[in-house]
């Protein structure tokens, strides 16, 4: 698996991330999903990304670029975000067909290695799609990946991208529909005393906790966002949203989530996706 070295942009060693995750594009400009427009609501994402003017060295998305597995919506995907510079990593989610992205990407602009060395940090970007299925599952080859990475470079601060959440977020269907062999990257994780983050898309909302020595984030979608601590399905009303991180060279990590003032309603009566 290709992997790929960068100098960060600031003086002081720092790395700066975007996160994106969960655009849900279809094939249709057109293509809603509950109600949301989900490529208008990521144009909005966007445009309010650049009109900030915050510099980072790349964008990693984590994965749903899809909602449809067409590669009309990786190709609108790809045009779409080139706004945001050269470097734009990306993982499959659920509603992805990780074979079409990882072929199709590259001449489109965007970027296909798994693994991004900057400064004193490593980012491992693991799949954790099973295809047309819910759930996510992490095969032997990805964990293998990350434990290679991870103990190959010791030196280096290590984040693992994956979109589903190995842990429990209090909700219980979003629970159900989490990375089912967590256990087993759990104890995986626990051998790597370098990773400091596990960084993920899939729950559509805000999350952010520690377990043991390692932090667990995930962001709100670019286009609809779940209730959080819902026990069955339930839409939030939230906006929405985006998140900035700084990886500084002592380990430590700062982060910002941003939503769109404007919003992008759903319809609230919808029992599940
Ligand atoms: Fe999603």
């Amino acid at each position: 698996m290709a992997s790929i070295t960068l100098e960060p942009r600031n003086r002081d060693g720092s790395v700066t991330v975007l996160q994106i995750t969960d655009t849900h594009l279809f094939a249709d400009s057109q293509g809603r999903l509950l109600g949301v427009n989900t490529a208008q609501s990521f144009q909005a994402v966007l445009e309010a990304i650049v009109e900030q003017n915050v510099e980072y060295d790349y964008v990693i998305m984590t994965g749903d670029i899809s909602q449809d597995y067409s590669a009309d919506s990786y190709r609108r995907f790809a045009a779409m975000v080139r706004v945001l510079g050269e470097k734009v990593f990306f993982l499959p989610g659920n509603h992805d067909d990780g074979p079409l992205m990882y072929s199709m990407f590259a001449p489109l602009g965007v970027q296909v290695e798994r693994r991004i060395i900057c400064g004193n940090w490593q980012f491992v970007l693991l799949n954790s799609e099973v295809y047309s299925m819910a759930h996510g599952w992490l095969q032997r080859d990805q964990l293998d990946y990350m434990l290679h990475c991870a103990t190959q470079r010791q030196e280096l601060h290590t984040v693992v991208c994956v979109h589903h959440m190995p842990l429990s977020v209090g909700s219980y269907w979003l629970d159900t529909q989490g990375m089912h062999n967590q256990n087993e990257f759990m104890n995986c994780l626990e051998r790597l005393p370098n990773v400091r983050l596990v960084l993920t898309g899939h729950i559509h909302q805000e999350f952010d906790v520690t377990h043991g020595a390692v932090r667990f984030i995930a962001t709100p979608s670019t286009s609809i966002q779940f209730q959080p601590k819902a026990r069955e399905f339930e839409l939030d009303t939230a906006n929405p949203g985006w998140r900035y991180l700084r990886f500084n060279p002592d380990g430590s990590i700062e982060t910002e989530v941003c939503r769109l003032l404007s919003s992008f309603q759903p319809d609230r009566a919808a029992k599940g996706y």
